[in-house]
């Protein structure tokens, strides 16, 4: 599997900088879209959105923090090149991202005119890509979405697939759509203003693509790990392009989620688990790194993955500042009873995503109570 997606570049040349920009087609039919990656790519947006999409007015979803740093420039950015634009924001946070939310936004666009010719731009985290992708999804049926994710989770994960959703106060994304944007762009220059907890969440994710499908691109990470940390350009250029490459085959191959995407899901199931367990008080990202640490030491005992590796993994977690050992205070029980209830398992059994060593996963639910008890407390603090 992979997509024929080639680290070749080319250069922005709208402006008076070069920026060198890189680009991931995501292969869906009609659906096709491009991932364009690089640094300062949002100053030559305008003229490539002009060139790529014909929309005659654009309206821009962003949230209260990511309004101040980079929505108000693209405003201006877009009006300079002649582009109709509004902006509207929401209170930035998981909190927000409910049907209420939705509402609202939706009602101002209908203020502000917004015909089914309007583009929605999604310029945030992952929390504005997946409520602006609701939205575009059902307004008027139907109008065209640009993902421009600001986060590093949001532009290694959530822009690239098409789910877009919102939470409902029985459990996160109950509501949503499958919808693809026309195009992405990440621009790794807007990571510089992201908290390090931000980061980290994104390079869990980061992680997971190399031991779900790349070796290579895992063996590249224990390389670069201290470049990875202080997002030296190139090599963040380079990460966000091989996930959004190994992203990119996956969901082409499996657009609504059937067995193939869920390899996607390595470490999540119980991350899922650990961040209920604690309330939220852990960062998605952590939960995701102890996840993968848990489902790696099943794999060992099962035989299926070398030790070798299994040290290797927790080796590159821990330089990257991701924990691989549960909280004490964690009950293994308790997280046994919350996978019960994720919502993707199937008939209530759980389904695991075992590592056959690094670049390789195998799905089963043969995964017993004293298995999954054993390596919990295998990982403790
Ligand atoms: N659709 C999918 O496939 C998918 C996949 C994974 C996660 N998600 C969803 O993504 C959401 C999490 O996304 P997230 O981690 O990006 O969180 P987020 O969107 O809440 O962003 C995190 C914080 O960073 C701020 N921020 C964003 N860009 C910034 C920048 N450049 N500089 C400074 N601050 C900035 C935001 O305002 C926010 O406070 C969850 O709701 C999750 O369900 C969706």
């Amino acid at each position: 599997m992979g997509t024929d997606n080639d680290f070749v570049s080319y250069s922005g040349d709208t402006g008076n900088i070069q920026h060198i920009w890189h680009t991931v087609t995501v292969p869906l039919g009609a659906d096709t879209y491009d991932i364009v990656i690089g640094p300062g790519l949002l100053t030559d947006l305008a003229q490539d959105l002009k060139s790529s999409l014909a929309a005659p007015r654009y309206l821009i979803i962003t949230d209260s923090n990511v309004e101040d740093y980079l929505g108000v420039d693209l405003v201006r950015l877009l009006r300079q090149s002649g582009a109709g634009v509004d902006l509207l924001s929401f209170k930035a946070g998981e909190e927000s991202k409910n049907m209420g939310t939705i509402v609202e936004l939706a009602s101002k666009m209908v203020d502000l005119g917004a015909d089914r010719q309007t583009a929605v731009l999604a310029l945030g985290g992952g929390v504005v890509g997946d409520m602006a992708g609701f939205l575009a999804s059902i307004y008027m049926r139907g109008v065209p979405l640009v993902q421009i994710p600001t986060t590093l989770l949001a532009q290694v994960d959530s822009s690239v697939g098409g789910k877009t959703g919102v939470d409902l106060p029985e459990g996160k994304n109950l509501l949503g759509t499958f919808y693809q944007p026309v195009r992405v762009y990440a621009d790794i220059g807007v990571l510089a203003t992201l908290p390090r907890a931000e980061i980290r969440n994104g390079l869990a994710e980061v992680v997971k693509y190399g031991m779900i499908q790349s070796r290579e691109f895992f063996d590249f990470l224990e390389e670069k790990w201290r470049d990875i940390v202080s997002l030296e350009p190139n090599v963040t250029a380079r990460i966000v392009f091989n996930s959004c490459s190994i992203k990119a085959g996956v969901v082409s191959a499996d657009e609504r989620e059937g067995d193939l995407r869920r390899i996607l899901n390595f470490g999540h199931t119980l991350g899922h688990a650990v961040e209920a367990a604690a309330h939220y008080q852990i960062p998605h990202g952590e939960a995701v790194s102890m996840g993968m640490v848990v489902v790696s030491r099943i794999s060992a005992a099962k035989g299926l993955m070398p030790r070798r590796d299994l040290e290797r993994l927790c080796g590159l977690l821990d330089r990257l500042q991701l924990p691989g050992r549960i909280p004490a205070e964690l009950r293994a029980e308790e997280l046994m009873d919350l996978l019960r209830h994720d919502k993707k398992a199937r008939s209530g059994r759980p389904h695991f995503i075992l590592s056959k060593g690094i670049g390789q996963i195998l799905i089963t639910d043969d995964v017993s109570r004293e298995e999954l008890a054993a390596a919990i407390e295998a990982s403790r603090a």
